[in-house]
């Protein structure tokens, strides 16, 4: 089973990966966190990379594509993988297809913008491994900390009104469309209410990769 999550900044794909991940054995592959991870590395790129992070713009095709097709390519997505980010517009969607990539099932996500802020405004995050907590909707077991290393938990920089404007502005033009590409192919499309709480979310999409 190969999966994509698609939604709205904040819609809860990186939260349900992981529950995916674990009931489902598939590999989670987050586009955002590989690029978090580019920007605090060593390499050339990372200054560059951090630019687009910080200001809510896309990452170029030209670098992202290349990197999300290799990770693909690696032995843990052979029994299946999930994207979390990605496609993110359709040049990127039709990569997938050029380079013989099969998706059954894309899951949407979806959720009304004016929850979006709440969200984002509460999230706190694990950096090394990407997970993501709620202090309200999804508290970890002591608060500031990561539930799994107990690691300190940090806001995003991307996760403060400006940019949060400019993201949602860009999924609205560039990602959004992918909706209309992925429900005119031959996969199961699926949409789910993201509003509602995690615990409900995760059922939803438990029975519809099962069914
Ligand atoms: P990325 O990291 O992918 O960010 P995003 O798509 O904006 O999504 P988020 O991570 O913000 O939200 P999410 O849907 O995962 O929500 P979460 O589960 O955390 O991308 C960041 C940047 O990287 C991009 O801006 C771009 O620059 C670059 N990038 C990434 N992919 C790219 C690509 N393919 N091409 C080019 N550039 C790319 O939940 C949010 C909060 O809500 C959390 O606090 C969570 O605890 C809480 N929550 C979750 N579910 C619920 C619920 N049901 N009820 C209440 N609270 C909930």
């Amino acid at each position: 089973m190969n999966l994509i999550l698609l939604g709205m900044p904040g819609a809860g794909k990186g939260t349900q990966a992981e529950f995916i991940q674990k009931d489902f054995g598939l590999a989670n592959i987050s586009t955002g966190a590989m690029m978090r991870e580019v920007s605090r590395s060593e390499s050339e790129l990372a200054s560059k990379v951090q630019s687009y992070l910080s200001s809510g713009t896309l990452v170029p095709n030209e670098i992202i594509v290349e990197m999300l097709v290799e990770r693909i390519q690696q032995d843990d997505c052979s029994n299946g993988f999930l994207l979390d980010g990605f496609p993110r517009n359709f040049d990127q969607g039709k990569a997938l297809d050029n380079a013989n990539i099969s998706i059954d099932l894309v899951l949407y996500l979806n959720i009304k913008e004016e929850e979006i802020i709440s969200r984002m405004s509460g999230r706190r995050v694990h950096l090394a491994s990407g997970r993501s907590y709620h202090i309200v909707h999804n508290p970890p077991k002591k608060s500031g900390f990561d539930d799994i290393t107990g690691e300190a938990l940090i806001q995003r920089e991307d996760d403060n009104p400006e940019v949060i404007k400019k993201r949602l502005s860009v999924y609205y033009n560039e990602t959004e469309p992918l909706l209309e590409f992925y429900k005119n192919k031959n996969l199961k499309f699926i949409e789910i209410d993201a509003s509602k709480p995690v615990d409900l979310v995760t059922d939803a999409i438990r029975q519809s990769i099962s069914s």
